[in-house]
């Protein structure tokens, strides 16, 4: 099953393969997983390459956009590869393809975009990344690869953008992860890697055991797994089938539709999220000088929603979002619901006397007590705690507003 699932994400990823020919990849536990195992594959076919070069070998490197998953911060440090993160700027919130470029260099096995970017759904161009490497591969001789990291990005793209090229349709994607447990459909705990060809997964890295009745080959970084989310992954595929997956990713794209719209109508929110991407809003306040997002987010908690609020990486750290990711499940009628919760949430703050307000955005603001700059959890805490202070003395004076 576990192949069979392989060779149909395979196919939708527009891999080469022959008539007959099986696609190579593997079920992971997530794409955290999935990334760890492409990323030792793109390391020992540099390393191999190196040596037969007789080159040095000891200082591999990786790119990346600063708006990378924690996972490649871990691959780097779990594997001794050091991360060259390309830098963000004001208003534009992904890795640009002509930086990412300019930091290749020998030492490079491979250059990580991401398909959904986790901060703001956005899917960075590989088409002009792969554009770019393939000129400087023709100026340098080298033959630096691009690994993708479709995590969400996977299974919304070939629905409903078909049109993008970001998958093996460009020669130098060697390798794609995507997670089963987020746009798959399945319930947490499998990711997929894909590899274009066998090529490029390093025969060395791949383990045979016998002991079980028959060869088995296996590159996982644990052994034994249980086996429920890759039958769960199986019956989404077969069941759902193209048409399904579709029918679904562009329901959810809709009810992101009426929930950015919502948002916008209230002329309060700048959104930072695309339109084309994975479904999600993210969002931050045009005016954060009396409240911010941090305060919404802990507001909007009471009326059971789990909205978080969080800085962007450098050299964003200034811009503070929200963001909601739009799943199968979430409805249009919950768009509508969170709208108006936001609202109501929006009128609360505005309506709070003007000597809790200046509380807040001078706790927002200030430093901490050692006048070190705080940190966005420590503001966080910070507010909560004046705003329970607050509701405490409301209450005293039966004068309840939550
Ligand atoms: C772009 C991206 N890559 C990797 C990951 C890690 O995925 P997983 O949770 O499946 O290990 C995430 C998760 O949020 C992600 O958004």
């Amino acid at each position: 099953m576990q192949n069979r699932c392989v060779n149909m994400i395979a196919h939708l990823f527009n891999a080469p393969l022959g008539e007959g020919e099986a696609a190579i990849g593997v079920g992971t536990v997530g794409s955290s997983e999935a990334i760890m195992l492409a990323g030792l594959a793109f390391k020992r076919k540099w390393q191999n390459k190196m040596k037969a070069q007789g080159k040095p070998h000891d200082k591999p490197n990786i790119v990346t956009g600063a708006n990378v998953q924690v996972c490649w911060e871990k691959f780097a440090r779990y594997f001794e590869v050091e991360l060259k993160e390309v830098k963000l700027e004001d208003g534009y919130y992904v890795m640009d393809p002509e930086k990412a470029v300019e930091m290749v260099d020998e030492n490079t096995i491979c250059v990580a975009a991401i398909l959904g970017s986790t901060l703001n759904g956005e899917f960075e161009d590989v088409k002009r990344l792969n554009d770019l490497l393939v000129e400087k591969n023709k100026e340098t001789g080298w033959d630096t690869p691009i690994h993708v990291d479709a995590a969400s990005g996977g299974f919304i793209a070939p629905f409903i953008y078909p049109e993008i090229e970001w998958d093996f349709r460009l020669p130098l994607v060697k390798s794609i992860n995507v997670s089963g447990h987020k746009y798959g459909l399945v319930y947490a705990g499998i990711g997929w890697v894909i590899w274009r060809n066998k090529e490029d997964l390093p025969e060395e890295l791949i383990f045979h055991i016998n002991y079980l009745g028959a060869d088995q080959p296996t590159f996982t970084l644990n052994f034994s797994k249980g086996s429920s989310q890759v039958i769960a992954q199986y019956y989404q595929l077969i069941r759902l089938g193209y048409e399904g997956y579709k029918n679904i990713m562009e329901n959810c794209q809709e009810n992101t539709r009426v929930l950015r719209e919502g948002l916008e109508k209230t002329e309060r929110f700048n959104i930072v999220s695309k339109e084309i991407g994975v479904p999600l809003v993210a969002f931050s306040l045009k005016d954060s000088s009396r409240h911010n997002e941090f305060e919404i987010s802990e507001h909007l908690r009471r009326f059971g929603w789990i909205v978080p609020a969080y800085t962007m990486p450098a050299n964003a750290e200034h811009v503070t979002v929200l963001r909601v990711v739009i799943r199968e499940d979430f409805s249009r009628t919950l768009a509508e619901r969170l709208v108006a919760d936001i609202e109501k949430v929006l009128h609360e703050l505005d309506t709070l006397p003007a000597r809790v307000t200046a509380k807040l955005a001078a706790t927002a603001e200030g430093e901490g007590s050692s006048g070190h700059k705080k940190s966005p959890m420590e503001v966080q805490l910070e507010i909560t705690n004046v705003w329970k202070k607050f509701v405490a003395e409301k209450k005293k004076t039966k004068n309840v507003i939550c």
